[in-house]
C-alpha cells in the first residue's frame, strides 16, 4: 500500500516533470517564469516605468509577442529594430531563450495573474481629449477604454505611459509592424489633431488606475 503511494508520488513527479503545463495550474509560479518577474515585477506586474506589465494577456497574445521577438530575424543590423516586426531593446535577446512549450506555460501562468495598475502622473486636459481620441481611432479594437485584451493588441488601459510613448512611436516610424488598419487609424489621428494627440491618448490609458 504504502509502496503504491510511493509509486504514485513519484509518477505525479515524473507527469510533472514532462508536462512543463501542469505546474501552471497551481499557485506558484513556473520555475522558468523566474527570470521575467525581475524585470516585469511580481505575477507579471510592473512597477515601471519603462518595463511593460505582461500580467492578464489573453494566451494567444502572449505567444504572439513572444515569437515576434523571438523568430524575427529581419534586423537591420541595429538590434533595437526589427524591419518586419516587434522592436525591442531586450526581448529579442531574452525569448530566444525558449521553447514553443514554455512559452505556453507562461503565458498561462502570466496570463491568469490580474493586471495591476499604478496611480501614474497624468495631465486632466490630455486625458479629457485622450478619451475622446481613443473612443474615436482606437476602441474599436482596444475594447472597453483598453481594458480587455481582444484580437493580440493588448492591454492598454493602465500600461505605463513612457512603454505607451516607445511603442506608439515605433509604431508611428514604421519599425514595428501593424494591422494595416491600426496604422491606417493612428495616421488619421495624428493628421487630423496633430502629434500631440499621441501624447492624450497615452494620458487617457494612464489615467486608468482602477
Ligand atoms: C532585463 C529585463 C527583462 C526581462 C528579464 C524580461 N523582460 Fe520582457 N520586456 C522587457 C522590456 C524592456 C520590454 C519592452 C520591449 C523591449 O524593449 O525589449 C519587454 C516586453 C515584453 C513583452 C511584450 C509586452 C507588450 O505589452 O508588448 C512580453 C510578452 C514579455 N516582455 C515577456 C517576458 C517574459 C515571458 C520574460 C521571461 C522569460 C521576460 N519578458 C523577461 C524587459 C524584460
Ligand atoms: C484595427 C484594430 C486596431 C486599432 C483600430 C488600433 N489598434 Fe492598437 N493594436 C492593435 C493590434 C492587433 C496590436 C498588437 C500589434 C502587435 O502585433 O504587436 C496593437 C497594439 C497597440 C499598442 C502596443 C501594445 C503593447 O502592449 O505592446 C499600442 C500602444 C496601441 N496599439 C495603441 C493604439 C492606439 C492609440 C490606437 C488608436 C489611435 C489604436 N491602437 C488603434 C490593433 C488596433
Amino acid at each position: 500500500m504504502a509502496r503504491k503511494a510511493t509509486k504514485s508520488v513519484f509518477m505525479l513527479f515524473i507527469a510533472l516533470m514532462f508536462n512543463p503545463t501542469a505546474w501552471a495550474v497551481g499557485d506558484a509560479p513556473p520555475l522558468i517564469a523566474g527570470t521575467c518577474v525581475g524585470c516585469h515585477g511580481h505575477e507579471g506586474s510592473s512597477m515601471g516605468p519603462s518595463i511593460p506589465t505582461i500580467a492578464g494577456l489573453d494566451v494567444e497574445t502572449f505567444i504572439h509577442m513572444m515569437k515576434i521577438y523571438r523568430d524575427n530575424t529581419d534586423s537591420l543590423g541595429d538590434e533595437h529594430f526589427f524591419l518586419d516586426g516587434h522592436p525591442s531593446t531586450i526581448m529579442g535577446r531574452i525569448a530566444k531563450g525558449y521553447t514553443d512549450a514554455e512559452i505556453e506555460v507562461m503565458a498561462k501562468y502570466f496570463g491568469s495573474k490580474p493586471f495591476v495598475r499604478q496611480v501614474q502622473k497624468v495631465d486632466q486636459k490630455k486625458v479629457k481629449r485622450g478619451r475622446i481620441l481613443h473612443q474615436q481611432y482606437c476602441e474599436k479594437c482596444h475594447e472597453q477604454d483598453g481594458h480587455v485584451d481582444v484580437d493580440e493588441g493588448g492591454i492598454l488601459a493602465g500600461q505605463w505611459m513612457p512603454y505607451l510613448r516607445h511603442s506608439i512611436i515605433d509604431f508611428n516610424i514604421g519599425s514595428r509592424k501593424l494591422p494595416r488598419d491600426m496604422s491606417r487609424r493612428l495616421r488619421m489621428m495624428i493628421r487630423r489633431y496633430g502629434q500631440s494627440s499621441v501624447d492624450d491618448v497615452v494620458n487617457f490609458y494612464g489615467s486608468q488606475n482602477y
